[in-house]
């Protein structure tokens, strides 16, 4: 059970994995092991023999924060004794300091975590009651932890304890009881889940469980999960990410259902929670990566169909800024995980302030969707590939269905709200059309595989399309590649434009059609490669990946799934381990 769990958060992105079992006795058996979680799976069956039994255990795949990647700092920690065990999720702000004040009492330690010094601190606060112990402890350490306890002197008991790192308690009708720091994990094993909040600490023994929030004892009622919901597999496909990207469609259609009534293009309000009376002029989204530029979509939307002053901010910036805020802002954070820690944080700054906040989220049960005052879920099931396709369209496809929500009450013509109505029933086939061309759009991927910079180039809603596709070609690719409003290449970029750089334009037949048929053309004579995206015919380009017609507001679905298939096919054909990009995280919980 534990090592499927690891194995299920493999998709988050980790470099050691370690487990420590014990069957309710003093004796625990402690493994660890570098790379990947089949590392550790081979390492237990030469070191456990395959009849031993447990019935309790911790296990934990660790992204390194503090210190190499060694085994010696793999998870599970333990103090100088042995006493107690731990894994961590997150950082402890004020270790340097409680490590040097713990080495001048003589305590020793066998690595560089943060996580060690909580194992030593309990054995040094350690006074015959395991609860207390802990509970001392937590006073003592500054910020983020989802932290997994176990104790030579509590046989048979578990404490889980969660500031800011998300972790949640679950268990099923045979009293088995699980905590994990994604949901993903419990899949098939724990239908009952309860999502701990900050300042919540929870201790299991004797198959009964105590919350304790803030100190006081706490119920919380289980929210009862449909395990499809988490059970996830790649099927017949090849990667995470093209099966997810074959997805699309229907997940399209799920964002529909209940929320747009195609035969009178109506949009159900009670769907949009918390707008049907809003004041609001204005909105600031908040978001990091992918779901940045989904928002940076979300404010052309917002200003040309809802009529509203737009901004888009990246949280770990945004945080930092003197911002003056008006009552009539909603702040929107959008989030595939609701987990990102640098959202999170401009999160819980604008609800102290008081401010309305709305988000777009993914997971279910999430930090953010819970945090938020209203919001909308973007149904894109679970998304386990490390970067993300199918969560963006859901983003994009909410924000369209939000902006035209707003921009319905305030000066969006019935024509033009109609027109983009109408042409958004079509995105699913439209999609499916553009994933049929795969194989026409692999050949031209097999010619420019070779380079090794590109540029991706788009104007108006095009912009925040070339930007997530530059992103995307680095994740799986790790090429170079720039995004850029096409307009700015004759203001320094252009420079760089050779043969050996290919540009790809998004250049459908958008209002930018034709300006972006002379940037081509500036290309061109400065001998640079052209791959067009376009529904039309478009001379001077060397390779074009065709797009269905249709509205300016429609086409960024399109451009999006033509530049997921081109970047790819790169990646697979330079055979990169596509899902398990080296270096990144699915959900970044750390800030
Ligand atoms: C996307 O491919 C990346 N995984 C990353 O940029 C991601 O979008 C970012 O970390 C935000 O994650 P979130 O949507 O879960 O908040």
């Amino acid at each position: 059970m534990l090592l499927n769990g690891l194995q299920r958060l493999e998709y988050r992105g980790y470099d050691s994995a370690g487990l420590v079992v014990s069957n309710g006795e003093e004796k625990f058996k402690l493994m660890r092991s570098v790379g990947k979680v089949s590392n550790l799976t081979d390492k237990v069956k030469q070191h456990i023999p395959e009849n031993t039994t447990f019935n309790m255990g911790i296990a934990h795949t660790r992204r390194a924060t503090h210190g190499g990647i060694t085994e010696m700092n793999t998870h599970p920690h333990y103090d100088t004794n042995q006493n107690f065990f731990l894994v961590h999720n997150g950082i402890i702000e004020n270790y340097y300091k409680l490590r040097n004040e713990l080495a001048d009492k003589g305590y020793t330690f066998y690595g560089q975590t943060d996580s060690e010094i909580i194992a030593n601190l309990l054995e040094d606060n350690r006074n015959g009651n395991f609860l207390e112990t802990v509970q001392k402890v937590l006073k003592k350490i500054k910020w983020a932890y989802a932290l997994l306890i176990v104790s030579k002197y509590a046989p048979g008991e578990i404490i889980g304890a969660k500031i800011w790192s998300p972790l949640t308690f679950a268990y099923n009708d045979k009293d088995e009881c699980f905590f994990a720091s994604d949901q993903q994990a419990l899949a098939g094993y724990a239908d009952k889940l309860i999502h701990l909040d900050d300042g919540d600490l929870i201790h299991l023994r004797d198959k009964s469980y105590q919350i304790i929030s803030n100190g006081v004892p706490t119920e919380k009622e289980p929210e009862i999960v449909d395990q499809d919901v988490l059970e996830a597999s790649k099927g017949s496909y090849k990667h995470f990410m093209i099966k997810e990207m074959y997805e699309q469609a229907n997940i399209i259609r799920r964002i529909f259902k209940g929320r747009v009534d195609f035969k009178n293009n109506f949009l159900n309000a009670e769907a949009f929670h918390g707008m049907k009376d809003e004041k609001f002029k204005k909105i600031v989204f908040v978001g990091c990566g992918t779901s940045y530029n989904a928002w940076s979509l979300g404010t052309y939307r917002m200003e040309n169909l809802a009529w509203l002053d737009a901004s888009c901010e990246i949280a770990s910036e945004y945080e930092y800024r003197n911002i003056k805020v008006t009552d009539d802002t909603l702040f929107v954070f959008i989030s595939q995980s609701g987990e990102t820690a640098d959202s999170i944080s401009v999160l819980k700054m604008i609800k102290q302030k008081g401010w309305h906040t709305f988000g777009i989220v993914n997971v279910v049960g999430s930090t953010i969707s819970r945090l938020t005052d209203y919001g909308l879920f973007t149904r894109a099931w679970a998304e386990i590939w490390v970067a993300s396709t199918k969560a963006f369209t859901a983003q994009i496809t909410s924000i369209l269905l939000l902006a035209l929500y707003l921009g319905q009450k305030r000066w969006l013509s019935k024509a033009h709200y109609d027109k983009v109505i109408i042409e958004l029933s079509k995105v699913p086939i439209m999609i499916e059309d553009i994933l049929a061309d795969s194989d026409n759009i692999r050949e031209l991927a097999q010619e420019i595989a070779e380079y090794k910079n590109f540029f991706y180039l788009g104007r108006h809603y095009q912009l925040p399309i070339a930007r997530e596709w530059s992103l995307k070609l680095k994740e799986i690719t790790y090429l170079h590649s720039e995004s850029y409003p096409t307009g700015e290449l004759k203001h320094g970029p252009l420079a760089l434009i050779e043969w050996s750089i290919p540009s790809v334009l998004l250049a459908p037949h958008d209002l930018m059609f034709e300006k972006n048929l002379s940037s081509i053309q500036e290309i061109k004579a400065r001998n640079g490669k052209v791959i067009a995206i376009t529904d039309k015919e478009v001379e001077w380009a060397d390779h074009k990946i065709q797009i269905p017609s249709t509205i300016d507001e429609i086409y960024p679905f399109l451009t999006t799934v033509a530049t997921q298939l081109l970047a790819y096919h790169v990646a697979d054909i330079l055979e990169k381990d596509i899902d398990k990009p080296r270096n990144l995280a699915k959900s970044v919980t750390v800030k």
